[in-house]
């Protein structure tokens, strides 16, 4: 079974091969590029090729027209916690990214039972830092410097959320 979960609007669905093209184009779009560290279509590839038990490539369907409108990665899967990375949404400023976020800690805590979830964000991506604290995840750190970019070290935020705090 491809899909993960069903909300309104969108359906999360483990990526396949003919999302490929997608996922790479999403990635290098230079109003997603700025926030994110891309990863090589060989990544993808072995990723989606994998059994998903490790990382997993899932897509952001548009259930009204079947269409691909984001993507994200779940990333060391294992029987704690989960990493959510490269949250990408095509179809910007309607709410897909926040139903995309609730469907997310609902499959991870619900159907998944993980303990904790967790992602990085750049410190000037204002919106997507709106975004999580708004779906209730907490800042939890700093990771100064740890990311080149066009010569200039960066630093990253690290969020996350615990079961408790989804279900309260
Ligand atoms: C960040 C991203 C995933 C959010 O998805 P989205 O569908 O655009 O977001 P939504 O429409 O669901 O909600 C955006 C929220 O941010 C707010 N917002 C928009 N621009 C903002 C800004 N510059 N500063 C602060 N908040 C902002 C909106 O008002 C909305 O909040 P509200 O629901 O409280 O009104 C999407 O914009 C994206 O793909 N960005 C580029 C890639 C990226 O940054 N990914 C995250 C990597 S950590």
């Amino acid at each position: 079974m491809n899909t993960l979960i069903t909300g309104e609007r969108l359906k999360l669905r483990r990526a396949e091969m003919t999302d490929l093209k997608f996922i790479m184009e999403l990635q290098y779009k230079p109003e997603n590029l700025k926030f994110i560290v891309p990863f090589s279509e060989n990544f993808h590839t072995e990723i989606i090729n994998s059994d998903n038990s490790k990382n997993m490539d899932v897509i952001i369907e548009e259930i009204a027209t079947g269409a691909a409108v984001g993507y994200f990665m779940l990333c060391e899967l294992d029987d704690i916690g989960v990493e959510w990375r490269h949250v990408i949404i095509d179809k910007k400023g309607i709410g897909y990214g926040r139903e995309t976020l609730k469907l997310l800690m609902k499959w991870s805590f619900q159907v998944k039972k993980f303990h904790r979830g967790w992602l990085d964000c750049k410190t000037y991506n204002e919106r997507a830092l709106h975004l999580y604290e708004s779906c209730g995840l907490k800042r939890e750190g700093l990771i100064r410097e740890c990311i080149l970019v066009n010569g200039v070290y960066e630093d990253l935020i690290v969020l996350g959320i615990l079961d408790r705090e989804f279900r309260e």
